[in-house]
C-alpha cells in the first residue's frame, strides 16, 4: 500500500511516500521520500512555537513540498544538467493518503487536515486520519540503517514490550503486549522531557528548541552538579519534570559563574538518570523481551547510549528509530496509517489537540 502522509502538528511542515507491506505481525515499511521543513528560524525571536504563524507557514509550505513529489507529467523530459534525462510517467501512484489529527496545536493540525482533505477528494484517494503518538510509537519500525533493524521480524518477537515515549508535549511510559494493544504505566504530572530540555535551554539565555542546544553543550561538561531526579524512588512509573527546572533556576541565582557546560551535563544527566530509572524498573517488573525509545528526546545520543546499555545488562533487546525518525517527520505518520488500516481503526478527520495514546 502506498500512502502519502503529512504531518503538520507542530513546527515542521512534512510530507512523506511511504510503502506498507505486510499483516500485523510483519509489517514492512520503504520510505521512497521523506521531506520535512523546519519552521524554527521564525519562531525562535518567540521562544517557542507560535501556533498562528505555524498554521500560516503549513499552509504555504505544503504545496511547495508537494510539488516534490509529484511526477512529471506523461511524456514530459527532465534532464539534470550532467545530461541525465527522464520522461514523465504522470500521475501520482498512491492507495491512500494519511494526515496528523492530534495531539497538536489545532491551527497548525487545520493546515494540514484541510489541504488532505482537498487532496484526498482530488486524487479520489482514502483519507486516514492518524494519532500523532502512535506515529512516534511505530516509528521503530522504519527501516534502519544499522543491522540491528533485522532483529525486528517477526514482531511478535519484541513483546512484551516497555516503550518510553519522550517529546516536547509528551512522557509516556506504556507496556506493550503486541503491536496495537498497549497499557499506559505513567506519564509526567507537569513538564515533559522534551519541555523540561527545552526550559532550562531557554534560562540559559540559549535558543529555541533547547534539546539539541543542551547536548552540545554537555558534551563539553560533567555532570558534577547533583540535581534533585524527581520521582525516580516512587515506586510508581509517573514522571515530574518541573520541579527540576526550578531547581536548575535556583542553581544559577546562587551559583552566576557556574560553568554553562557543567550545569547542562547535570541537567541532562538528572533527566536521563529518572528516564532510564523508571524504564529499566519497568522492564524489569514486566519482565520484558524489548525495550523501546522513540519521540523527539530520543535523538538525544547519551539517552539512547544510557537505554541501550541497561537493556544489554538486563539482557532485553533495544530498539530507537534512526535519527531522521526521532523528531515530527511524516513517514512515522504513515507506517501508523498502515497500522491503523490493518487494525481497521478509524480516527474523525477534525483537529484533536489532545488526542493521547
Ligand atoms: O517529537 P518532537 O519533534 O515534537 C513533539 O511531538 O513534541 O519533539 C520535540 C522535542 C523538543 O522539546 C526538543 O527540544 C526535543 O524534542 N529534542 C531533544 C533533542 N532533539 C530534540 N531533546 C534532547 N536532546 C536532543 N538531542
Ligand atoms: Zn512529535
Amino acid at each position: 500500500m502506498r500512502i502519502l502522509a503529512i504531518e503538520t502538528s507542530c513546527d515542521d511542515t512534512s510530507l512523506a511516500l511511504v510503502i506498507g507491506q505486510g499483516g500485523l505481525k510483519t509489517p514492512r515499511f520503504s520510505v521512497l521520500k521523506n521531506i520535512t521543513s523546519s519552521q524554527i528560524k521564525i519562531h525562535r525571536p518567540f521562544g517557542g512555537v507560535v501556533p498562528t504563524l505555524a498554521k500560516r507557514e503549513h499552509q504555504k509550505n505544503l504545496p511547495k513540498i508537494l510539488q516534490k513529489f509529484l511526477p512529471l507529467p506523461v511524456g514530459r523530459q527532465a534532464c539534470l544538467p550532467a545530461g541525465r534525462c527522464r520522461v514523465g510517467m504522470g500521475k501520482l501512484k498512491i492507495d491512500a493518503i494519511a494526515v496528523t489529527v492530534g495531539p497538536g496545536l489545532e491551527p497548525a493540525l487545520w493546515a494540514g487536515i484541510e489541504f488532505a482533505k482537498e487532496l484526498s477528494e482530488k486524487l479520489k484517494k482514502p483519507l486516514i486520519g492518524v494519532n500523532h503518538m502512535e506515529g512516534h510509537l511505530y516509528s521503530f519500525l522504519l527501516p534502519q540503517k544499522t543491522a540491528i533493524s533485522k532483529a525486528k521480524f517477526p514482531i511478535s518477537k519484541l513483546f512484551p514490550a516497555i516503550a518510553l515515549v519522550v517529546s516536547g508535549g509528551h512522557t509516556i511510559l506504556l507496556k506493550m503486549d503486541s503491536l496495537t494493544k498497549w497499557k499506559k504505566l505513567g506519564e509526567t504530572r507537569d513538564d515533559a522531557a522534551g519541555e523540561a530540555f527545552d526550559k532550562v535551554a531557554r534560562l540559559r539565555g540559549l535558543p529555541y528548541p533547547g534539546g539539541p542546544e543542551i547536548q552540545k553543550l554537555a558534551v563539553k561538561g560533567k555532570p558534577v552538579i547533583n540535581f534533585p531526579r524527581p520521582m525516580l524512588k516512587e515506586k510508581n512509573y509517573e514522571f515530574s519534570f518541573s520541579g527540576l527546572k526550578t531547581a536548575v533556576l535556583y542553581y544559577l541565582r546562587d551559583n552566576p559563574a557556574a560553568s554553562k557546560a557543567n550545569v547542562a551535563a547535570s541537567f541532562q544527566q538528572a533527566v536521563i538518570d529518572v528516564l532510564v530509572g523508571k524504564t529499566v524498573r519497568a522492564a524489569k517488573e514486566f519482565n520484558v523481551k524489548s525495550i523501546l525509545l522513540c519521540g523527539g528526546v530520543s535523538a538525544n545520543k547519551a539517552l539512547r547510549s544510557a537505554l541501550r546499555v541497561a537493556a544489554k545488562k538486563l539482557g532485553t533487546e533495544f530498539f530507537v528509530p534512526d535519527f531522521e525518525y526521532n523528531t515530527d517527520n511524516a513517514a512515522m505518520i504513515a507506517a501508523a496509517a498502515y497500522v491503523q488500516k490493518l487494525r481497521n481503526k478509524k480516527l474523525r478527520l477534525i483537529a484533536q489537540s489532545n488526542l493521547t495514546l
